[in-house]
């Protein structure tokens, strides 16, 4: 029905109607840009525009719509894109904190949620998954990704495209996901926004594809290209990337579309002028270009030079046209303009309850000595930092549908959660940047430094007045929103000086400081995670920010998530990532636990080679125990299943939750193998005193890699099977499987 559809509206529509269908431009700004104010009107009528986005407004898009039913000759609807990455109006914690909780039933959950808001809004295609591997955090968007590793990020990748996109595409409660960067914008050189790539393919595929792949086989309903080049050509000219990957490999059904103006960019990769670059990128597997209007300028005439033919054309507007048609549009061009809907069913009380637990469980305990946290609801606590009564950061980078001013600072939640029972004193204590020009940077989407114009030493001092009246400093500092994100890219992940300076002044004063972290990257904090007594990662917890961490801070809520990223403990260290190869010099297991260093082994002699914080870290107010690791069978021959099993014991005072993480190596491969590779995970819930027998099935499938003829199998061999509360702290055993 749909194929019949399609080509009957195909055979009507002109060269001009066909291209226009690929075009789609910005609605002019983020959140108010209408139609009409940017001039976009008139294509519309001229079946100039595929679609539009990031335009807010249930009233607005209707109007929008109305312009493209009423007026252009076929009556082609819209579709309507926004970023809405974690969240709507009720924003969840960032992505890379979303991953915190390896938990993607509730990614999934919250998936679901911005779905329904924003369909109740009139957008039907989100701009998410990102999905991007990242192994550098001077990458600013390592934010907006599940981390380092392929395994946890292809878990979260399908959830969420699960979350957004639902059973049935038909209800005009879901709407198509856009699954990003395609391909390895995580891997940019240097961690520098937009920078190069190059990479081996037997990298791609073991290491940075899976997230996409699991994507695709989630039924993704379309692809958004990335900005860089792949092996110096741009994504969006990547033939091999777009098409034999993509669609030839992995079967791939939507439509792809391109990053802003990635299609005009491709003349500052110097591989041609608009009309050259437009051609390469269809010719690609391109179908939609957001922004450049490479397609609405040059495409016509490169049909009418031989350049693209008509079959290319009318192949990418079949998948615009086959896309509007799942979304039920044809049908029914209004189904996500309904006004009840977008009264009730954004940011609801029940919404924001939902956020402030998922929120809760997206934190990571990284310290906490001699159990300061929990803090008990009584007595005087000095509330420090410039993101201690900070609202406009909270929601993060990329909360495009986010009412800044809806968000509950740290010092809202505390007061809050604690009510009358203690006393907090809140001081800023210090800007985010002593440079004003940094400070500006880090603030410019959300406008929202709140810069203290007083002298540095002013505000120092009512810090320091704050915690002298006090029994424990609670000191919120890190990176404002906008120091993460796109085009975000730092090469110093410190914590600020400015804040750095605060941090030993309040130090001196002998109080126990809990530094409540903000951050859209692993940091550098060896220096703070000697002198804190405890250290919660909060990361941006999203619209309820204050509550979630004040459910936390004063033990409602036992935190329970883990890292998914290593954090390096100096930036020379990057890339570091847990499951690195071996390399035929290893550091000693000793050596390198003690931080030594022996010549002429791969090691540095002026930094540990191990992490600040492994990947999979995270503590908890309780204490789980591993006990009785076995794997049922030493020597499983063929296609069979084994069980790793391990009792998991809440040995401490608090019921609490524990992330049981399965890694297997590879001892012996045709090409070298990860020292260890995830390749399961449970988060179980036990009440104090609980003990629970954990299994995992380990399959021959999950020994496959792709080989050096990048054909995905396994061998026959020696492994290691590993269990542990991150990955570092595994208990290991050997087996040998065979064909
Ligand atoms: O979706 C984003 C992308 O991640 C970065 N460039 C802009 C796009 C649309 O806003």
């Amino acid at each position: 029905k749909k194929e019949k559809f399609v080509n009957n509206l195909l055979s009507k529509m002109t060269l001009d109607e066909k291209i226009g269908q690929l075009n789609l431009p910005s609605s002019g700004d983020f959140t108010t840009g209408t139609a009409q104010s940017s001039g976009i009107a008139k294509k519309i009528e001229e079946g100039a525009v595929g679609g539009l986005f990031n335009i807010k407004g249930v009233d607005k898009i209707r109007d929008v719509q109305k312009i493209a039913i009423e007026k252009s000759r076929l009556h082609i609807p819209l579709i309507f894109g926004m970023d809405v990455i974690h969240g709507y109006e009720t924003t969840f914690p960032i992505p890379i904190a979303l991953a915190s909780s390896w938990d993607p039933n509730l990614i999934q959950k919250t998936a679901r949620v911005a779905a329904n808001e924003a369909t109740s809004q009139g957008i039907n295609w989100f701009f998410s998954p990102m999905v991007d591997l990242a192994r550098d955090p001077r990458w600013g968007r390592v934010a907006e990704g599940a981390g380092e590793d392929p395994f946890l990020g292809s878990e979260i990748s399908k959830a969420m495209v699960f979350g957004y996109q639902g059973t049935d595409l038909a209800k005009n409660n879901t709407g198509l996901a856009c699954v990003k960067h395609f391909a390895l914008y995580g891997a940019a050189e240097a961690g520098r926004e937009y920078n190069s790539v190059d990479m081996s393919k037997l990298k791609m595929y073991n290491q940075y594809f899976p997230t996409y792949k699991a994507a695709v086989d989630a039924g993704v309903g379309s692809v958004m290209a990335s900005f860089n080049t792949v092996n110096n050509i741009p994504a969006s000219a990547n033939k091999w990337l777009q098409t034999e990957v993509l669609r030839n490999q992995w079967k791939f059904k939507g439509f792809v579309v391109t990053d802003y103006t990635g299609i005009s960019e491709m003349t500052d990769h110097g591989i041609g002028d608009l009309q050259q670059v437009s051609a390469l990128a269809l010719k690609a597997g391109i179908d939609m270009d957001m922004v450049s209007e490479g397609f609405l300028k040059t495409l016509k005439k490169s049909f009418s030079e031989g350049k693209v033919t008509q079959k290319d054309i009318d192949n990418a507007t079949r998948r615009i046209l086959e896309a509007k048609y799942d979304l039920g549009l044809f049908d029914d061009p209004y189904r996500y303009n309904d006004s009840s809907r977008a009264k009730t069913e954004v940011f609801t009380k029940a919404n924001q309850n939902f956020a402030r637990e998922v929120a809760t469980k997206s934190m990571v305990l990284l310290k906490n000595d001699h159990q300061l946290l929990p803090l008990k609801k009584e007595g005087t606590y000095a509330v420090i930092g410039p993101l201690a009564d900070n609202k406009l950061n909270m929601a993060g980078t990329w909360s495009v549908g986010a009412k800044q001013e809806n968000s509950i600072s740290l010092l809202q939640g505390l007061k809050q959660v604690v009510g009358d029972k203690a006393q907090f004193i809140y001081a800023k204590g210090s800007n985010i940047y002593y440079d004003e020009k940094l400070e500006e940077r880090a603030a410019m989407f959300g406008k929202n430094t709140m810069r203290d114009s007083r002298p540095k030493e002013v505000i120092l001092q009512e810090a320091l007045d704050a915690a002298n009246k006090s029994d424990v400093i609670i000191l919120a500092i890190g990176e404002s929103a906008e120091m993460s994100g796109e085009s975000s890219s730092r090469t110093n992940i410190n914590i600020p000086e400015a804040q750095k300076d605060l941090f030993n002044e309040l130090k001196k004063t002998g109080k126990p400081i809990v530094l409540v972290l903000f951050n859209g990257r692993p940091l550098t904090i060896v220096d703070e995670s000697k002198k804190a007594d405890a250290i919660l990662d909060a990361w941006f917890p999203g619209t309820e920010a204050g509550l979630a961490i004040a459910d936390i801070l004063f033990g409602d809520v036992n935190p329970s998530g883990k890292l998914p990223m290593t954090f390096p403990r100096s930036v020379g260290q990057i890339p570091i990532y847990y499951n690195h190869l071996n390399t035929g010099r290893p550091l000693s297991t000793e050596l390198t636990e003690k931080c030594g260093f022996e010549k002429f082994k791969s090691a540095y002699f002026d930094e540990c080679n191990t992490p600040l914080y492994p990947f999979g870290f995270g503590l908890s107010y309780t204490q789980f125990n591993y006990s009785d690791f076995n794997v049922s069978n030493l020597k499983p021959k063929g296609n069979t299943t084994i069980d790793a099993s391990v009792t998991l014991t809440n040995s401490g005072k608090y019921d609490g939750a524990e992330v049981v993480q399965l890694y297997i190596r590879d001892l012996v491969g045709s090409i070298s193998r990860p020292v260890k590779e995830l390749k399961g995970f449970q988060k179980i819930y036990l009440k104090a005193g609980e003990s629970k027998k954990v299994v995992f099935k380990i399959s021959p499938e999950d020994l496959k890699f792709y080989n050096n003829d990048l054909k995905y199998d396994w061998e026959s061999g020696d492994f290691e099977i590993m269990v542990g509360t991150n990955s570092h702290d595994v208990q290991k055993i050997k087996i040998n499987w065979t064909k």
